[in-house]
């Protein structure tokens, strides 16, 4: 068993991973909830509820996604440690990444595994070292352990312009940023403010003969002309442009679940 979406609404998600149904909220499903299964874990945000169990399941377990290991186990903000909807981008990945690929804010490293199981070159950069260690996990579990990742805990901007003082650079960069966040010592990112200089900064290292940047993205109010707007401005002086939706597709409603943009040539 694997991923699923087995159902959507009343502001709720109802998937299975892998054994487990898990309900989780989700401010985009206004519509009726239909009848599902039992669920075997809830998470709430409603008066610091957490996560309550209908069954106890184990610390952590691994499922098979679009034939990607991963471990995933329930944290304390809710996440399992997969974005599902991530993997509707695999596709254009798989066509456009060619080599050596940069993934900004890559969390425990679902599309990393999946890159680098392509044989693709990946530096994989997360402010938190505790999700980098859970991305080596999951390198692990996929047999991955040689494969040439490059890990990286450090705050995306500081890494940037790092890499392009080296003169370092990559012919494809894949970036998640969150709402907000903080770097590895505490630096503050702030979406709207701070957009621009990431942009910049991803521009700086890129190959002149680059094939593709990817911009996914979860903060409400940042819709897909949002984002190909901020694309256009930042790359679109040559290849194509286009943007959409993230979309997770369950078994009677199909969920919106964030943005993408895309830069290819
Ligand atoms: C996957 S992204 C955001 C996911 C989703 N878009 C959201 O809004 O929840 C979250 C990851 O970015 C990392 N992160 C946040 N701020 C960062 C920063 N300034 N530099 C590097 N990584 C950062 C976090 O550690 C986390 O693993």
């Amino acid at each position: 068993m694997t991923y699923a979406l087995l159902a959507s609404g009343d502001e709720k998600k109802i998937e299975q991973f892998g054994p487990y149904i898990i309900e989780r909220p989700c401010s985009a499903a206004l519509w009726k909830l239909p009848k599902h299964p039992q669920v075997d874990a809830s998470f709430s945000r409603e008066k610091e509820k957490g996560w309550e169990y209908a069954k106890k399941l184990p610390s952590d377990w691994t499922v098979d996604f679009n034939g990607v290991l991963l471990k995933l186990k329930p944290t304390s903000f809710g996440h399992l440690g997969v974005f599902p909807e991530h993997a509707t981008q695999w596709p254009f990945l798989k066509k456009h990444a060619k080599k050596r690929v940069l993934s900004l804010f890559a969390y425990s490293g679902a599309t990393t595994m999946f890159l680098a199981k392509q044989g693709i070159e990946v530096c994989h950069v997360d402010a938190s070292k505790g999700m980098i260690d859970w991305a080596k996990e999951n390198a692990h579990i996929n047999g991955l352990d040689d494969a040439p990742i490059r890990w990286i805990v450090d705050d995306v901007m500081k890494f940037l312009l790092r890499e392009a003082k080296r003169g370092s650079v990559y012919d494809g960069v894949l970036f998640d940023p969150p709402s907000f966040g903080r770097g590895s010592k505490g630096q503050v990112f702030k979406i709207e403010r701070d957009i621009h200089k990431l942009l910049g900064a991803i521009r700086n290292v890129l190959s002149k003969d680059a094939s593709f940047v990817l911009f996914t993205c979860h903060t409400p109010g940042i819709t897909p002309l949002t984002i190909e707007n901020l694309l256009r401005d930042a790359f679109g002086e040559k290849g194509t442009v286009d943007s959409g939706e993230l979309v997770l597709d369950g078994a009677l409603r199909k969920l919106p679940a964030g943005t993408f943009g895309r830069w290819f040539q």
